[in-house]
């Protein structure tokens, strides 16, 4: 029988009630790990899902834990699928931990999804924001920084060709905001010593943008597809420090941002591997004075946090998921 290891362990985002009591036979096996129907994380409910999908088409499906699993764990699978990536690692353990996760997935035997090739791209942001400007997509005007060898004075030329009087900064293998800060009329003081700070935290690349107003008030439209198709979204802004959920009312733009995404998933097919889930993120606004309003693309996430309320299907994304994980190891 062949194994399926499913990456674990975040504390996010619990499941609802509803969600519990329509899966209690196959969610309560969690307590062997102390994870008590009174808070269950998303990625616990996922790996659930695949062990329940997976042991119908005859597979072995085992957690294998983000913060402690070792290559010798990693090992005893044939596939890997990755719910706590990178990003988790660095947060738990570090840069330490996140080059030790990375090793594992690259040395391990086992198959993994997505590839360890294809989550550096995805952690590494300026990569794929490269590659997104280079295949024409629109992204903001960004200018990508390694603390290692950067010169404060270019990044200056980059603030004041693009006329900037407020901008942000924000580190790579950050996440939920970590490291993101908005620097009033920026000076290579200023600058320096946000730098130097990051530098401390091991951090080793950002990305410098113009702080953009609209950003807030228009929301991100999240988009999730899974299997190369589109299955849900919302709009996500903030209020107070709190991530505020709501419709996408705007069905004109939807469809746009429908057809981007689409292309997008076809050419990181194409050019890399097929995603069996991802997320893409569009902002507002890029400029472009020909139209009030146009969305750009702000972010991707390969392995996105699922919540498991309604905009997110009600838990049916797990169910999809799993089915489109062994689809695609079986293929
Ligand atoms: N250029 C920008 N201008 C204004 N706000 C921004 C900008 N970039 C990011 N933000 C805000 O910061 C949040 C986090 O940034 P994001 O790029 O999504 O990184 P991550 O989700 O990995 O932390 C966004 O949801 C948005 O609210
Ligand atoms: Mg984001």
């Amino acid at each position: 029988m062949k194994t399926i290891g499913v990456v674990i362990g975040t504390t996010d985002e619990p499941i609802t009630e509803e969600y519990y009591s329509k899966r209690a036979n196959t969610l309560s096996h969690l307590e062997e790990y102390d994870i008590y129907s009174d808070y269950i994380p998303y990625d616990y409910a996922i790996y659930s899902e695949i062990k329940r999908v997976g042991e119908k088409n005859g597979f072995e499906v085992i957690p294998l834990f983000g913060d402690e699993f070792t290559l010798i764990d990693a090992n005893k699978c044939d596939y890997i699928f990755s719910v706590f990536e990178g990003v988790y690692s660095f947060m738990v353990g570090g840069l330490g931990r996140y080059n030790q996760y990375m090793n594992i997935l690259k040395k391990t035997k086992a198959k993994v999804y997505p590839s360890q090739k294809m989550q550096e791209f995805i952690i590494k942001k300026h990569k794929y924001m490269k590659y997104l400007d280079t295949k024409g997509y629109n992204i903001t005007p960004t200018s990508f920084i390694n603390l290692k060898k950067y010169n404060v004075k270019t990044i200056m030329k980059f603030i004041e060709k693009n006329k900037l009087n407020q901008i942000i900064i924000k580190p790579e293998l950050g996440a939920f905001k970590t490291g993101f800060k908005i620097i009033n009329n920026p000076n290579e003081k200023k600058i320096s010593e946000y730098l130097s700070k990051l530098k401390k935290e091991d951090y080793t690349n950002v990305l410098l943008q113009s702080f953009i107003e609209e950003f807030n008030k228009f929301g991100e439209i999240k988009t999730y597809w899974s299997g190369g198709k589109f299955i849900y979204a919302y709009r996500q802004r903030w209020l107070d420090g709190e991530g505020v959920f709501s419709q996408v009312e705007d069905k004109q733009l939807l469809r746009e941002c429908k057809i981007i995404g689409k292309k997008l998933l076809e050419d990181i097919s194409k050019d890399h591997e097929n995603l069996i889930q991802c997320r893409i993120d569009f902002a507002c606004c890029a400029n472009n004075d020909k139209r009030c309003r146009e969305f750009f693309i702000n972010e991707i996430e390969i392995s996105p946090t699922i919540g498991s309320e309604h905009y997110e299907l009600y838990g049916k994304a797990y169910t999809l998921l799993a089915n489109n994980l062994i689809k695609e190891i079986s293929s």
